[in-house]
């Protein structure tokens, strides 16, 4: 009930009242192409597959406080109270269920709105038994987890992650290393709902639940909802990659003031949400492969926690780069991004598409999702793909093989020579090597 979840409830309503425009959604504004160029199919993804109408959603949710939908909101202070008013009843009849909290894994939040339970397995069942009557009362026909809680420290991995049974006799054990986020993502797994993680948190990213998600067939994905800063540098690395532009160093700093960036001033929390945006930039830039290029560059992240600016962040970045002969050159960027007014569409499509998923028939992780996460889940053996623009053509391309249509390469050489197509011919010759005396005379171009 935090400011992501409340701008997302509050959006989807006005929508619902046909109020604002749901900017940032792909299911609701994106159109994609279908065929060949010269067809002209580009219809809405909305009307191109079977997706939830926005009508039909409803909301509910758990929290250490036991603020109201509405209360959250303004507390959360992203919207304005006008701006809110119309959808202010919807708001208020949203209220928290009972929360599995543990303050070793939020330190600085101090709720009491929270569970009661004899060990970690009797909580996994209140929380089973939370959705099965929030599912009775609201008449929802199908359910979807979305974990928009705090960032929690990072538990050691340990054997109580590697398999389900293990899992399972750890909750019954109340071992330490499962925190509240593996809690939810459990009771969510185990009742066959899709969940996915909006945090850094490991949540449903270790193999005890991957297993579950493939016996039950509830599709996954994780982790952290990739906003301000980190789309930024998703935007920008795989450019300096394209063209080859070699990186000495990367420099990014946030001042952010929300409940957020409080629970992220514990350091605790800070270190799970540092590894999440400093691995974007290895992975994207592969040193192995270009080690003259991103061999040694210096990446340093800095969040701040300071309150005058509530959630309006703002982000700096500094990039040194070097071009040709290693001539040196910057790149800044000031960013003032508001955080949940970027993640509140990353829901509304995880919602729709995670629902989407499990009606396909989809289970376990689901790596198409990618774009939307900082630290894209995906079979342990892969390295996750961080780029942008690959993790749109991935979602759109799933869509694609979902319908029964065409999955675009992009290479476009049938247009010129349809012989050719997408069916490689003979490659090209290699040009014949000369001898030294063959060669002609160096000269300039
Ligand atoms: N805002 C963004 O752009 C963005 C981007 C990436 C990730 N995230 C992550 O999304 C999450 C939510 O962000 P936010 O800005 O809404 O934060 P927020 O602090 O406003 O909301 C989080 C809410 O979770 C509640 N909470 C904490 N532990 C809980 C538990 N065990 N059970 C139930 N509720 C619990 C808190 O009381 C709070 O109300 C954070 O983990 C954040 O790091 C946010």
């Amino acid at each position: 009930m935090g400011a992501v979840t409340s701008t997302f409830i509050a959006g989807v309503e006005l929508f619902k009242k046909g109020l604002g425009l749901p900017i940032g959604s792909l299911t609701q504004m994106q159109t994609m192409r279908l065929g060949k160029r010269y067809e002209n199919r580009n219809p809405l993804i909305r009307d191109f597959v079977p997706l939830a109408e926005l009508k039909d959603l409803v909301f509910g949710g758990w929290d250490l406080f036991s603020d109201s939908m509405w209360e959250a909101s303004l507390k959360a202070g992203v919207l304005e109270r006008w701006q809110i008013e119309p959808v202010r009843s919807a708001l208020e009849a949203i209220k928290p269920m009972r929360a599995v909290s543990d303050s070793a894994y939020v330190r600085n939040l101090k709720g009491n709105h929270i569970k009661k339970g004899k060990n970690k397995w009797e909580l996994a069942q209140q929380v089973m038994e939370d959705i099965r009557e929030f599912k009775k009362k609201s008449g929802a026909d199908r359910l979807v987890m979305l974990w928009c809680g705090s960032t929690e420290v990072l538990p050691e991995r340990s054997e109580v992650h590697e398999s389900l049974a293990a899992f399972e006799q750890g909750l019954k054990n109340d071992d330490p290393d499962i925190p509240p986020s593996m809690i939810y993502a459990y009771a969510a797994i185990k009742s066959g709902v899709p969940y996915g993680n909006g945090a850094p948190n490991l949540s449903a990213d270790i193999p005890a639940l991957v297993e579950l998600s493939e016996v039950t067939g509830a599709p996954i994905c994780g982790k952290d909802f990739k906003t301000g800063q980190t789309l930024m540098k998703t935007t920008l690395a795989p450019m300096l990659r394209a063209r080859m532009l070699a990186l000495r160093g990367w420099y990014s700093t946030n001042i952010l003031g929300n409940r957020d960036g409080e629970v992220l001033d514990d350091p605790g929390s800070f270190r799970t949400k540092e590894k999440s945006k400093v691995s974007v930039l290895d992975s994207i830039l592969d040193s192995k492969l270009y080690p003259e290029l991103y061999g040694k560059y210096y990446h340093k992240v800095r969040i701040d926690y300071y309150p005058p600016r509530g959630d309006a962040k703002e982000g700096w970045d500094n990039i040194d780069i070097a071009g040709w002969l290693g001539m040196p050159m910057q790149i800044k960027i000031n960013f003032l991004c508001r955080d949940s007014i970027l993640a509140a569409p990353i829901v509304l499509d995880l919602v729709l598409f995670l629902d989407l998923a499990k009606r396909a028939g989809l289970k376990g992780i689901q790596e198409w999702l990618s774009f939307y996460f900082k630290s894209p889940q995906c079979r342990e053996d892969l390295k996750p793909e961080h780029d942008l623009f690959i993790q749109h053509l991935k979602l759109k391309n799933t869509l694609r093989l979902l319908m029964g249509e065409e999955v675009l390469d992009h290479s476009g050489l049938d247009y010129y020579d349809p012989e050719k197509g997408l069916v490689p011919s003979a490659p090209p010759p290699r040009p014949a090597k000369k001898t030294k005396k063959q060669r002609a005379p160096s000269s300039v171009a």
